[in-house]
């Protein structure tokens, strides 16, 4: 971890603004309303639970695991389930919370399962953005940063596991991530 060579690309206060400055936006646009927000484990816990407490409007909460096959740091397409939720989404609103979209794969995979449960209304809030980089098209509903390309750790994210708990958000060195897996 001390050996990783990273530099930091959104410090802590940015970070705190640009939570509340969405949550204020989820507050305003489900008024009334009682959302169900469901966080893709691991990388969206921190910030899941930073916007949650931010948002001015009651929301229940739920997890899915998605697990994603491919070599280093490519998604290969493949996205499989590994933990459903364990709440009745039918005829309610939900709010999925991710903490990147990097090909769009991943919640190109969820959304689709999700809807087969029949919600009244599915967004999607990520906190990281890599615009550029997608193999299918996704716009999220919520983003907190777009990025270039580049590999990122802290505030959920992490390199081989490492780094989550780091309360910024860091870019580390390319050829570090070529090395990966
Ligand atoms: P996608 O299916 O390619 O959009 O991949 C999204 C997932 O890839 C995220 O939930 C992360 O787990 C992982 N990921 C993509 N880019 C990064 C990164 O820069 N840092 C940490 N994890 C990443």
């Amino acid at each position: 971890m001390d050996k990783m060579r990273k530099e930091i690309l959104f410090p802590r206060d940015a970070i705190q603004r640009r939570v509340q400055e969405i949550a204020g936006q989820i507050s305003v646009d489900y008024k009334g309303h009682e959302l169900i927000v469901i966080g893709i484990l691991k990388g969206a816990f921190i910030f899941m639970a930073d916007l949650i407490r931010a948002m001015s409007i009651p929301c229940k909460v739920d997890f899915v695991r998605v697990a994603s096959y491919g070599v280093s740091s490519e998604s290969s397409g493949k996205v499989v389930m590994t933990k459903d939720i364990e709440t009745s989404i039918k005829g309610r609103d939900i709010l999925i919370v991710e903490d990147i979209v990097d090909t769009g794969l991943t919640l190109t995979y969820l959304v689709n399962w999700l809807k087969e449960r029949n919600p009244q209304s599915l967004k999607v809030c990520t906190f990281l953005d890599k615009r550029k980089r997608r193999k299918v098209p996704f716009e999220a509903d919520y983003v907190g940063f777009t990025m270039d390309d580049g590999f990122v750790v802290g505030y959920g994210l992490d390199f081989n596991e490492q780094a989550r708990f780091l309360p910024e958000v860091y870019i580390i060195e390319q050829e570090q991530v070529e090395v990966r897996g």
